[in-house]
């Protein structure tokens, strides 16, 4: 247990934390192998104490054939040896919080791996069997040999897979991912002991892996095609009301505990009204704000975002979050400067990324960052965004790793471009990654300029922005303010939060700032205006 106490309702530190996330395959290697691991984030971990973030959020460390980098999960209270031991993670967490910072981890309750001893005497057992019953087992359609359904999975191609006595299973995801079917009263009993396994180790929350997943429609229809090509978010096997009820049980599980412990929703859904329902004073603490981060470079767009965004999550008592990267969406630098700009990371392609513009993307994303750690709530970054790294379009076919890559022939992507080790030391084999430069996806040659230790102290770089906005954040409580709109013409997103004003200018003409302190800029002011793709940070007392 934490001797964290817990705060009154209203302050709790997640309503205004900034949440760092750590990719541990990608962080810091202190084994030599070229996967990150867990002790090589601890000794790392003064680095994130001294960028100022508030907790560090871990994507999977569990034991894991990493078909999926780590979101298939074959042992839920285990850590994987690719990333150290149960006593690394302790450490991890002692330290972590000795620093000041809490701790989330991430937890995957949509779908096992395969390798999951579940999965694995489901495929022993016969059908009909209480072994399969704890996942979803049909029979084909037809004479068998069709699919249950027509529905595809997330990664690309069908979202069933035959086994060999001609049963089918469902994987929303991999075929390396079967889902769980959460009716089965075993299935939330065992992930109420995997919840209390780390709450007793002393995390502080945990950010759940495609929470509006784990129900499916009722008899598993067919997708409605139509409605997916219209772009909408519904589905059998996304966003049933259904889910909340698990939520409102790991409330209570985590009301146990003292230290204001949380949980985050990866919620893929629209609109935002249906995304805030995660967050009901009795359910989730947060939700990623995926509206926000889906959100072009477009001013009348922003302005809208972070208006419903505030209304709709402050309905509910819950803060919005906000957030612009993370390790399955192209790196918003680069996002943000193509034309038309795709909605995520799992959908991207050849075409799309190579027309991003590197100049115009690195201003842009800074101006970005700037304008997303003004607004009030929560807010999360994500490992290499601070060092200004762009996405890495040109990893060569046989070094690509994500599923969604190989199901779709390389038609897709998918992520490794945002998952490339991160760069530290701008002289050192690996940039530092590794203690011998081995890493698991190759690095580009140009990254000497974005290692840490090349940032470190130097104005104007993006690392200093990043820290002195984060600084300057705590120091104006700009998490716990407010937005009070100001009318600086179309293209400016403008508002006033305490007695700091943000203008970001999003438009091509120049904007003038109000008479005040400079705080904040993007990038280096030449004048007492903005030009395209800037944000500045002005105190303005009233
Ligand atoms: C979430 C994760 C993603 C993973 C998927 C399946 O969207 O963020 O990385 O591939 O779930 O677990």
């Amino acid at each position: 247990m934490s001797d964290a106490t817990t705060t009154q309702p209203g302050a709790e530190w997640w309503r205004t934390a900034v949440i760092y996330q750590v990719y541990p395959r990608s962080f810091a290697d202190a084994s030599g192998d070229g996967v990150g691991d867990l002790a090589g984030i601890a000794d790392r971990l003064p680095h994130l104490q001294a960028l100022g973030v508030d907790a560090v959020w871990l994507s999977p460390f569990y034991r894991s054939p990493q078909h999926d980098g780590g979101y298939d999960v074959a042992d839920y209270r285990d850590v994987d040896p690719l990333f150290g031991t149960l006593a690394d993670a302790d450490r991890l967490l002692a330290e972590a919080h000795d620093l000041g910072l809490k701790v989330v981890v991430d937890l995957v309750p949509n779908h096992t791996s395969n390798e999951h001893e579940w999965f694995q005497e489901a495929l022993r057992a016969a059908p009909g069997s209480p072994e399969r019953a704890r996942y979803i087992f049909r029979p084909g359609t037809g004479d068998g040999s069709e699919p249950p359904n027509n529905w595809q999975s997330v990664f690309g191609g069908p979202a069933w897979t035959r086994v060999a006595d001609g049963e089918w299973y469902l994987h929303i995801f991999d075929t390396s991912q079967p889902d769980l079917d959460w009716l089965n009263p075993e299935v939330p009993a065992m992930f109420d002991d995997v919840l209390r396994f780390w709450l007793d180790r002393g995390v502080d929350g945990f950010r759940v892996d495609v929470a509006h997943g784990l129900m499916k429609a009722p008899g598993l229809p067919d997708v409605d095609e139509d409605a997916i090509t219209t772009g909408s978010m519904e589905s059998p096997f996304f966003g049933q009301e259904s889910v909340h009820e698990v939520y409102r049980r790991w409330h209570e599980v985590l009301a146990e505990y003292d230290g204001d412990r949380m949980l985050c929703a990866e919620a893929w859904v629209h609109p935002l009204e249906k995304m805030a329902r995660f967050v009901r004073p009795d359910e989730m603490h947060q939700a990623f704000n995926f509206v926000y981060l889906e959100t072009p470079w477009d001013a009348r767009r922003l302005r809208q975002v972070i208006d419903e965004s505030i209304a709709e999550f402050g309905a509910v008592g819950a803060p919005s979050t906000w957030v612009l990267s993370n390790h399955d969406t192209i790196r918003h630098r680069t996002r943000l400067a193509l034309v038309p700009q795709p909605p995520h990371g799992v959908g991207i392609g050849p075409t799309s990324v190579s027309k991003a513009d590197a100049e115009v993307s690195l201003r842009r994303g800074r101006a970005a960052t700037a304008l997303m750690l003004a607004l009030p709530g929560g807010a999360y970054v994500y490992q290499g965004e601070e060092l200004g790294l762009p996405e890495v379009v040109d990893i060569p076919a046989e070094a690509r790793q994500d599923p969604t890559f190989h199901r779709t022939n390389g038609e897709m992507w998918g992520r490794d471009g945002c998952r490339v080790p991160i760069p530290w030391e701008a002289d050192a084999p690996g940039y530092g990654f590794s203690p011998n430069g081995a890493s698991w996806l190759p690095q580009p040659a140009s990254w000497a300029t974005y290692a840490r230790d090349a940032q470190v102290g130097v104005p104007g770089s993006t690392l200093e922005l990043y820290t002195e906005a984060l600084r300057l954040r705590r120091e104006h409580a700009l998490g716990a303010g407010t937005v009070e709109w100001i009318d600086a013409g179309p293209d400016a997103v403008a508002f006033r939060n305490g007695d700091v004003v943000v203008i970001a200018n999003v438009g091509h003409d120049a904007i003038d700032l109000p008479a005040g302190e400079l705080l904040l800029a993007s990038t280096e002011l030449h004048a007492a205006s903005l030009r395209a793709d800037e944000t500045a940070w002005v105190r303005v007392p009233r």
